[in-house]
């Protein structure tokens, strides 16, 4: 370690990311310690990054890979390439990895191998579905990691259960609270719901990006059907990831569905907390729903974050049209009660950032 100010790489690279890596760079600020941003270019249109800076208020990155999109092993060694004499030159104390993406694993690879501590935020999470290639970054990541700060005590136990030794783990608590509830107010002064003609209450919103929902024209046919009829009880709003954009234009989209171009972190949160109803197949927005109570319908098999299920709002309902179609009627007919997780309370940066200066 070196002598001075603990010295952190703090990595960014894809719209996830950024939401979970902002507190944890405060909280690091906040302690004195040497926080260099580095960008890996994985997400760079304006709708998929420069807004969600603007919105969270991060500075701008002090180096910007360019990474870009490509193959999953394209866009990996494009990142693994540049960012190894990058992390030789600056010579971190630590390196901080947010979530699930790949240029979180390409990072998490090149630091192992390196002089520096790696640390994990968003550890342990474990939706069991190697058909994802998040699943494997997961994997990956928390292997080689120094430092696993899990959000949730079932995390927790999944490093426990994988053989990590216990010093290793931190239940840290969920960064993506930090960041929603700081932003909330924000969000809900912003005019969103104005802008965009809605009544709060009134619509449901949808996000729709996994491969597995959106590439197989047959499966999103099907998705599209049911949501079409969800939208008859309840309209509906699509902001719609480039991927989602892009296969959208040769399937049929029902009428009372509205598709939007992706949205920024504020209105995505002014949307969410005045939904009735919120069907995705997103890891971010279970989160997010589950801590502003609303009722979410995940569009998916299975769950990374099981939390969601048993202590939120969260139900997992398949891609099968007739079952999405019961769930969502049920919802709207009872929402549940709203309740948040242990942990999930705004601090979860600040418990990180004592753990990795040394003091937590
Ligand atoms: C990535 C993450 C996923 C995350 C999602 C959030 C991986 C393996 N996947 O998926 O976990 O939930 O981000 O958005 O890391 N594109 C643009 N503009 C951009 C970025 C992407 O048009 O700024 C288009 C490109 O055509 C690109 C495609 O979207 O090929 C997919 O982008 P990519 O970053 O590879 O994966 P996502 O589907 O965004």
């Amino acid at each position: 370690m070196s002598a001075g100010p603990l010295r952190v790489i703090c990595v960014a690279g894809a719209r996830p990311n950024y939401m979970k890596i902002k507190p944890v760079m405060d909280a690091l600020d906040e302690r004195g310690a040497d926080v260099i941003l580095v960008h890996t270019g994985q997400h760079y249109d304006h709708a998929m990054n420069d807004i969600f800076f603007a919105d969270l208020g991060i500075r701008r990155p002090d180096y910007f890979l360019g990474a870009g999109s490509g193959t999953h092993a394209a866009q990996t060694s494009r990142v693994m390439t540049s960012f190894e004499p990058l992390a030789e030159q600056l010579k971190p104390d630590v390196v901080v990895v947010t979530g699930d993406v790949n240029s979180t694993m390409a990072c998490a690879l090149v630091t192992a191998k390196s002089a520096a501590l790696l640390a994990h935020v968003e550890a342990g999470l474990r939706s069991r579905d190697w058909s994802m290639p998040e699943e494997i970054n997961r994997v990956v990541t928390d292997r080689v990691s120094d430092y696993l700060f899990a959000p949730s005590p079932d995390a927790a136990a999944n490093l426990r259960a994988e053989g990590h030794h216990h010093d290793q783990i931190h239940l840290a608590g969920n960064v993506m609270a930090d960041t929603l509830l700081a932003s909330i107010g924000r969000a809900a002064a912003g005019g969103t719901l104005t802008r965009l003609g809605l009544s709060p209450g009134e619509y449901g919103l949808v996000t729709l990006h996994r491969p597995a929902n959106v590439d197989d024209p047959a499966t999103l046919a099907a998705l599209l059907l049911a949501l079409g009829e969800v939208a008859v009880m309840c309209p509906l709003l699509l902001p719609a990831h480039p991927r989602t954009a892009d296969r959208l234009r040769s399937a049929r989209v029902p009428a009372q569905i509205r598709v939007l171009p992706p949205v920024g972190y504020l209105d995505s949160i002014a949307l969410q907390a005045s939904a009735r109803l919120v069907l995705t197949d997103s890891g971010g927005i279970q989160e997010e729903t589950t801590i502003l109570g609303i009722p979410c319908l995940t569009l998916r098999d299975n769950t990374e974050r099981p939390i969601t299920l048993t202590e939120g709002t969260n139900q997992l309902v398949g891609r099968d049209p007739g079952r999405i179609v019961t769930a969502a009627r049920q919802v709207l007919a009872s929402p549940p009660a709203p309740r948040r997780p242990a942990l999930w309370d705004g601090h979860a940066a600040h418990r990180i950032a004592a753990t990795l200066c040394g003091s937590g």
